[in-house]
């Protein structure tokens, strides 16, 4: 029974798993099924209301609504499943990468809690967590697989051979594509955080109608570069609305003046520019591999046109492609959880029962 604690940016959550501890071993299957843990119960605090005023993630504010939410979630997790405390067996919790002091919160909850069980502890790695985060779905994937992780912070395709084996196979070289849905919505004039809403916006818009770039997109690697994308997206609604300041969201500048089609065929065309080239890539990294499986995972891979575009593009060469079930795209404990179930069912957490605890902001996946 492992209870997973996710604090490492603007969700605090936390959630049960339970995992058939005489399983066999998950690391070196590649094709056999295998018991995959279940979800016992969840429960999530989003701050995105409280961030919302000031256009982003305030890291102080976000540490300190962590600290006010974990043990009503945690209560909240125990009486929904109807379990003890004293029936947990493992503590779970994001160790890195993400928001030093909102990942110290959940640490310290994490290692007091199972100081005072005395339980261990067992820290994952966030990336991980959404990686692994399919294997909850109704259609788990099979290792070896090759993954798109798309968030917030992160743009990587990683060859995945079985838990814990991760090879980095290609990354952005700047803005991650989440930060690029965000940053282009903010120009839109949209709300924080922007992936979502320009989603939305671009339904019904013509992709075609404004040709922006897709940088890297005939570049023979496997890497992403996004930060163009808001330099061309601002020069475009310069030229649509007059002129703006530099850096100022063009909200009351102007793009209130342009009407509902061209601003939805704006938010088609960028989010036409990102998921292009994401899918393409992903493609290139499944046929250079030889494998036949793509895992997509990380709040971007909740967007509903990058999955149509990415179903149909790997339908036509037989790839079989996964994704986290929607509301497991966007951070959560439930694949804290698994993490560090799939871990130990692989014979590789490395618990402790030290309790003496550290956060890693900075932690590349494949250097675990
Ligand atoms: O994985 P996540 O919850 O947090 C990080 O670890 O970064 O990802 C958050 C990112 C944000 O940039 C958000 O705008 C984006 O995922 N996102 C989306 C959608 N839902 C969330 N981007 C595009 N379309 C969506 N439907
Ligand atoms: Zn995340």
């Amino acid at each position: 029974m492992i209870l997973g604690i996710e604090s490492s940016c603007d969700e605090t959550g936390v959630a049960l798993v339970h995992a058939a501890s005489n399983a066999p071993r998950l690391g070196g299957l590649v094709s056999a099924p295998y018991p995959v843990p279940t979800l016992l119960g969840a429960a999530l605090h989003s701050q995105i209301d409280m961030h919302r005023a000031y256009g982003g993630v305030v890291p102080e504010l976000a540490s300190r609504d962590h600290i006010r939410r974990l043990i009503p979630l945690t209560n909240e997790v125990l009486a929904g499943a109807n379990i003890a405390l004293s029936a947990i067996d493992y503590v779970a919790y994001t160790c890195g990468p993400g928001l030093a002091g909102a990942l110290l919160v959940g640490a310290g909850a994490a290692c007091a809690l199972g100081s005072a069980l005395g339980k261990p502890v067992i820290s994952v790695h966030h990336l991980e967590g959404h990686l692994l985060s399919p294997f909850l779905s109704a259609d788990p994937p099979e290792f070896p697989f090759i993954a798109l992780l798309v968030s917030g912070g992160h743009t990587q395709l990683m060859r995945v051979d079985g838990v814990g084996e991760y090879a980095l196979l290609g990354e952005t070289i700047d803005d991650a594509a989440g930060e690029a849905f965000d940053k282009t919505a903010k120009l839109l004039g949209l709300p924080y955080p922007g992936g979502p809403q320009l989603a939305k916006l671009a339904e019904g818009g013509d992709s075609a109608a404004f040709k922006f770039p897709r940088p890297l997109m005939h570049s023979g690697d496997l890497d992403f570069s996004f930060a163009g994308l808001k330099t061309a997206v601002l020069t475009q609604i310069k030229r649509l609305v007059g002129d703006v300041p530099e850096g100022a969201t063009v909200r009351g500048a102007g793009i209130d003046s342009l009407n509902e089609e061209t601003r939805r065929n704006l938010g088609a065309s960028i989010q036409a520019a990102i998921t292009e080239v994401l899918v393409k890539k992903s493609l290139k990294a499944v046929q250079q591999s030889g494998l036949s499986r793509l895992v997509v995972a990380g709040g971007v891979g909740a967007n509903r046109s990058l999955r149509e575009q990415l179903n149909a593009a790997c339908a036509k060469v037989g790839i079989r492609v996964h994704y986290p079930e929607l509301h497991l795209c966007t951070d959560n404990g439930a694949m804290i959880a698994l993490a560090a179930a799939m871990r130990l069912q692989a014979g590789k957490a490395q618990s402790s029962r030290g309790y003496a605890f550290d956060v890693k902001p900075r932690w590349p996946l494949d250097q675990i």
